[in-house]
């Protein structure tokens, strides 16, 4: 088999590894998916100005991170229900992360516990996201067991007080094979339900994520743990301003991928005036459409301090397990670094501003 030798190329390889359910669970995004696409199209109207003549033969890809050094700013996004690509799931993903030195959000909706994942860590840390359910007792437990098993940061995703309408899944009525669980919640008897009408996801969410949260849960959050906590799902300044208010560490810039609000915004659309907002007080990443290492170079240019991938990490999971997701790692290390190069830059702290500039 010839390697894929960019991201896309894994997105086409991985359908022939997939089943249709699982496929279409992964790559939709919500309604017309417009925000799913536009998340490409805003990475792409950026061009980028590069600089010549500078000494490029000694490249660091190093970053900071709330307080921490991490080799290359690119983190694994949180995705539920890795084990629909491979039958080691998230184990396979954390294994591949910890090779790779890059550190892997694991999600709440994990088919591996938190706990099985934590023990491929090695050195390199781990981050656990979050979902607020109804049940406040359990919300709590799932956060003294990230604690208790290592993670080093909670990512709390704001953008789902219901599931976004993916008509897919709906068609689909998707739900977990048999042999899956939700690995982190089974013990409470929490399960993705069979439904006739609807995607079982979509009921999941309707039954035992609660709507009702708000900045005050921020802060309850924040009172029940001493793990840095970052806001997931972040797209307007004034919510980047509330975010850092009530004490968050950290903002992800994202729309789920283009997988809730249709119609909402391109995430790079939304980075500038919110890295003008608190770029100087808190950690702002961005996810949504990184699949080069220009991409990555670009979202740091416009003040991001690290990328999170979503899809591609699953297509590579889909085409060789653990290997896969390395891969596609790598490919995109070695894309950035050569994009560094080409751009004049030495260190991630080169990388700045002028070196990109909008294309209308
Ligand atoms: C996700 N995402 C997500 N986010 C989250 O906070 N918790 C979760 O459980 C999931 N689950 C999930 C499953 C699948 C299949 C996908 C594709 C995405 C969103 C994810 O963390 C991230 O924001 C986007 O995937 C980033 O966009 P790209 O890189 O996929 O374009
Ligand atoms: C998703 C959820 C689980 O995007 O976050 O499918």
């Amino acid at each position: 088999m010839n390697r894929p030798i960019n991201l896309f190329e894994y997105e086409v390889t991985a359908k022939q590894h997939l089943e249709p359910m699982a496929l279409e669970y992964y790559q939709s995004g919500a309604l017309d998916e417009i925000t799913l696409r536009e998340n490409r199209l805003a990475i792409n109207r950026y061009r980028l100005r590069p600089r010549m003549l500078v000494d490029v033969s000694q490249r660091d890809l190093a970053t900071k991170l709330l307080g921490q050094t991490l080799n290359v700013p690119i983190l694994i996004a949180p995705m539920a229900f890795q084990c629909l690509a491979n039958s080691e799931g998230e184990i396979a993903t954390a294994k591949a992360a910890a090779i790779s030195n890059v550190v892997m959000v694991l999600s709440t909706l994990s088919t591996k516990s938190l706990e099985a994942v934590a023990a491929q860590r090695q050195n390199t840390p781990q981050w656990f996201q979050l979902y607020i359910h109804r049940d406040r007792s359990l919300t709590e437990t799932l956060v003294r067991r990230a604690e208790a098993a290592g993670y080093e940061a909670l990512c709390l995703t704001v953008d789902a007080p219901m599931l976004g309408k993916r008509e897919s899944d709906r068609r689909n009525q998707f739900t977990l094979p048999k042999t899956m669980e939700l690995a982190n919640l089974s013990m409470s008897n929490l399960a993705i339900p069979q439904t006739s009408q609807e995607s079982g996801l979509f009921a999941y969410f309707a039954q035992q994520i609660d709507p009702s949260v708000t900045w005050k849960d921020l802060e309850w959050l924040q009172s029940i743990t001493s793990l840095p906590v970052l806001v997931k799902g972040i797209l307007r300044s004034d919510d980047s301003l509330k975010a850092y208010e009530h004490g968050a560490k950290g903002i992800i810039v994202s729309n789920h991928g283009g997988r809730q609000l249709d119609g909402a915004i391109a995430t790079f659309e939304a980075l500038t005036e919110i890295v003008e907002t608190v770029g100087d007080k808190i950690e702002i990443l961005v996810d949504g459409g990184i699949r080069r290492g220009t991409d990555i170079l670009k979202a740091l240019a416009l003040g991001a301090k690290a990328v999170l991938v979503g899809r591609p990490i699953l297509w590579g999971l889909a085409v060789e397990g653990m290997k896969g997701v390395a891969h596609v790692l790598q490919l995109l290390i070695e894309e950035l670094d050569l994009a560094m190069a080409l751009c004049g830059c030495a260190s991630i702290e080169d990388i700045e501003p002028s070196l990109v500039k909008i294309n209308y």
